[in-house]
């Protein structure tokens, strides 16, 4: 294509914003970017025992997972979940049991009291260990517009091609986008359902201590009043997610690389990847004007996939073991374990762990000959 021609198609394309790891959104206001700078430093801090920490908890900063290659990124933690499953659709979280999310800390408060890890509760059928993932872009995949989302769910497989699609649900019902049970709505939710279940601190929008009935009765475990995080503290915290920029995607230089990865893209639509990792979206409008309906490209549709036996976890508020939101595949080139549980350590062997309703396209990938598997996945590490 003529440059003239390239320069026109890119004016007729929405702007997609990019940076690199940790930055901002381009296009943020003065006053955006200083929530953005005081976010990070909240997301950031450690938070002590005296200011509410624990008595159970992970980890005592969000950056202490979310860290690699900046605040936002992933890290080495796996965060440990137990549900009760019954078939076909009931999952019982066991958060009275504290099965959302089994907290391996425990403060020196409550160790006093001889307590230690928490138990995987009695009546779980499941557990999953989850890797930490990016957040680099939240505030765009937020952005889009539900109804966008619910264009690409088949249910009920109308087209029969296999590959359903089932938008994850809130408890409340709302459209569940974040998570890998797609079960939490908004970035705030996250903020407040983080800050209980992985660091142990009550919030503005939950105010009560977060630990299992069992030991809400046992003294001086957590002196510091409710909230322990005002809601000014979650906003910021939210802002810094909301506004932090997608990775810029890494197109090579030399013209023979960028044959081979413009080949492994066709490949990817060919053999039908997209048809779960939707490339890009839209999102709606927004009064942030660096959100305001800009392209994002995140290659997950968001919705929830039967996978198989072999990706079994836990179950979630609208998902069975086997469903899982498909993972965006942006950012992809940076990181270093695969699959929800990080079990792969390269796209070629997650591709491959694929099953249940993607076993067709997975087959079609595996059947290319490896010179040409080898194109598609340098495609992926462009992203
Ligand atoms: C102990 C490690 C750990 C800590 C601490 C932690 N996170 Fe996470 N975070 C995770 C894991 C693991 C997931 C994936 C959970 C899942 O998929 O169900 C996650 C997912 C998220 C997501 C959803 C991303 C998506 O695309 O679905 C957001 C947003 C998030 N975390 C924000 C935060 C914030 C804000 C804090 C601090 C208040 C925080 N996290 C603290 C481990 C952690
Ligand atoms: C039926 C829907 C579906 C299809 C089709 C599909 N995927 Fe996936 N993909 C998923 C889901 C769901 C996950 C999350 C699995 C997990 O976390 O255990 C995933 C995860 C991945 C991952 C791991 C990402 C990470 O960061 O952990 C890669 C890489 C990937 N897919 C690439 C592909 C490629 C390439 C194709 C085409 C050959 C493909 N997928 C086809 C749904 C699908």
């Amino acid at each position: 294509m003529a440059p003239f021609l390239l320069g026109w198609v890119a004016a007729c394309q929405p702007a997609t914003p990019a940076g690199d790891p940790g930055d901002p959104l381009p296009g943020l206001t003065t006053v955006e970017a200083e929530r953005f700078v005081e976010g990070r430093a909240l997301f950031d801090r450690v938070f002590s025992a005296a200011e509410g920490l624990g008595p159970l908890f992970n980890e005592n900063q969000c950056s202490a997972c979310h860290t690699d290659p900046a605040s936002g990124g992933t890290g080495e933690q796996l965060v440990i979940k137990a549900t009760r499953f019954e078939p076909p659709l009931t999952c019982h979280l066991l958060a009275e049991e504290g099965g959302e999310n089994l907290r391996r800390r425990v403060t020196p408060a409550l160790a006093s009291h001889g307590f230690t890890a928490e138990p995987v509760p009695a009546g779980a059928t499941e557990r999953a260990r989850f890797t930490t993932p990016f957040l680099f872009g939240a505030g765009l995949v937020e952005a889009i517009p539900d109804a966008a989302i619910l264009r690409n769910a088949d249910p009920d497989d109308a087209d029969a091609d296999g590959i359903s699609g089932r938008p994850g649900r809130t408890v409340d019902g709302r459209l569940g986008r974040f998570s890998r049970k797609a079960e939490v709505a908004t970035l705030l939710d996250f903020t407040d359902s983080a800050l209980r279940f992985e660091m142990g601190l009550s919030t503005a929008l939950t105010p009560v201590e977060p630990v299992p009935p069992h030991l809400a009765d046992l003294p001086d475990i957590d002196p510091a009043p409710e909230p322990e995080v005002g809601r000014e503290e979650m906003d910021l915290i939210t802002d810094f997610v909301r506004f932090l920029a997608p990775l810029r995607p890494r197109s090579p230089e030399d013209p023979a690389a960028r044959a081979t990865v413009r080949r492994g893209e066709g490949l990817f639509h060919q053999v039908g990847c997209d048809r779960c990792h939707t490339p890009s979206f839209r999102t709606g409008r927004s009064d942030v004007e660096a959100l305001d309906r800009k392209r994002i490209e995140v290659y997950s549709d968001l919705l929830l996939h039967d996978m198989g036996e072999g990706l079994a976890s836990v179950c979630g508020l609208a998902a069975t073991p086997t469903e899982l939101r498909t993972q965006p595949l942006a950012g992809l080139g940076h990181r270093r374990i695969f699959l929800h549980d990080g079990r792969a350590l390269n796209p070629r062997d997650a591709i491959l762990a694929h099953d249940g309703e993607a076993r067709g396209v997975r087959d079609a990938f595996a059947a290319l000959p490896r010179t040409t598997q080898e194109d598609l996945l340098r495609f992926l590490d462009t992203l």
